[in-house]
């Protein structure tokens, strides 16, 4: 491993600082603490809960890769978090950590799901409220994104955008695609994100995740969706990485996803934030799921000076990166630009 880089920055400096967060799964931000004290008030309702203590299960010093961190969600924490109740519990846990990390824009993802008494369209309604009523919202406003995952029908992916559609005045404000990048044709979902397009949506892509799903077809038919913001970025060659500089296409690197789930090869120092860091686009540096691979956007803020040398006031400037490419509109950005010129170096 490089050895660390000489800087100014330490926990404290990136715990304050400004942060703007784009790309957080919902149900990936959960944090063990919080998924434990559902499953505790599970375990009172249903002493026979086969389900193993989340404690347990996501403390072990687990190497997560993509056969086993899809399936967490949909055989455990999913049914976990399946009532109203411990929706609600979860999501306004989620909001309160982003914001106690000093994050001061958020954009929370979520695929709409439906379990026994909740249906997609309730669910996304519950999170909705979570947002309206969180009492940080000022500190720290909060817009949603809606998941099409990559098993969808194509008639499941146009359910989302309608949802989508629907809650747009609520504050959805993008569909993403995402789920196992093993799995799924993502041509048949075409006619979903251009209706999303049309409505005025905004569109982020995982894109180029592993190798499976980096075929040069691929990577061309996610491209022709349009999309303003894409996620990972890490199996892209060279040419298509300077087409989306041209095409200025805001980037979502999740460095300790990444490297955690060994997405890219030689840790923090070779991640290929490297590569974009000193040319001209929108960077977002952002957490994917900070509650399986408990690295906050602040400690993703203090790696990259680390490993990349910078100081204080490069990583105002980083964290500034983020602001063309956000969702929210123009007065935000203005709002975010006004937030980091004041921030003290
Ligand atoms: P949710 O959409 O709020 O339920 O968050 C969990 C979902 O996000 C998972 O079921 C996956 O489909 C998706 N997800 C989380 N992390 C990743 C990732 O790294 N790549 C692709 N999809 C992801
Ligand atoms: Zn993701």
């Amino acid at each position: 491993m490089a050895p660390l880089a000489t800087t100014d920055v330490d926990a404290a400096f990136t715990l304050s600082l400004p942060k703007i967060e784009l790309h957080a799964h919902l149900t990936g931000s959960i944090t063990p603490q919080c998924l434990h004290e559902v499953w505790t008030s599970l375990k009172l309702s249903s002493p026979d809960l086969l389900l193993e203590d989340p404690l347990e299960l996501l403390s072990k010093d687990k190497a997560w890769n993509v056969t086993t961190f899809f399936p967490l969600f949909s055989s455990y924490i999913y049914t976990l978090c399946s009532t109203r109740e411990s929706i609600i519990h979860s999501t306004n846990s989620v909001l309160q950590d982003f914001k106690d990390d000093g994050v001061v824009y958020l954009e929370l993802r979520t695929t709409p799901r439906y379990s026994e008494g909740v249906s997609k369209e309730d669910y996304v309604g519950l999170v909705l409220e979570c947002l309206d009523n969180f009492e940080g919202r000022e500190a720290m406003p909060t817009y949603l994104i809606l998941s099409i995952d990559r098993r969808n029908t194509a008639s499941q992916a146009m359910e989302v955008v309608d949802l989508a559609i629907k809650y747009r005045e609520r504050g959805v404000v993008g569909v993403d695609l995402c789920g196992d990048p093993s799995k799924g044709d993502v041509s048949i979902f075409k006619a979903a994100f251009t209706k999303a397009k049309q409505h005025g949506l905004k569109i982020t892509l995982h894109f180029a995740e592993v190798p499976a799903s980096s075929s040069e077809l691929e990577l061309e038919t996610l491209l022709q969706f349009g999309p303003d913001r894409l996620g990972h970025v890490i199996h892209v060659p060279e040419e298509m990485m300077h087409e989306i500089l041209r095409r200025r296409i805001g980037l979502e690197l999740c460095i300790s996803c990444n490297v955690q789930a060994s997405l890219t090869e030689g840790g923090v120092g070779e991640h290929h934030f490297g590569w974009w860091k000193d040319r001209e686009c929108s960077i977002a540096l952002c957490t994917d799921d900070v509650g399986i691979f408990g690295s906050p956007l602040s400690n993703e803020y203090l790696l990259v000076a680390e490993h990349f040398g910078l100081s204080r006031k490069e990583l105002v400037k980083l964290s500034g990166r983020a602001i063309e490419c956000i969702f929210g509109g123009e007065e935000e950005k203005q709002r975010l630009g006004a937030i980091l010129v004041r921030q003290e170096i």
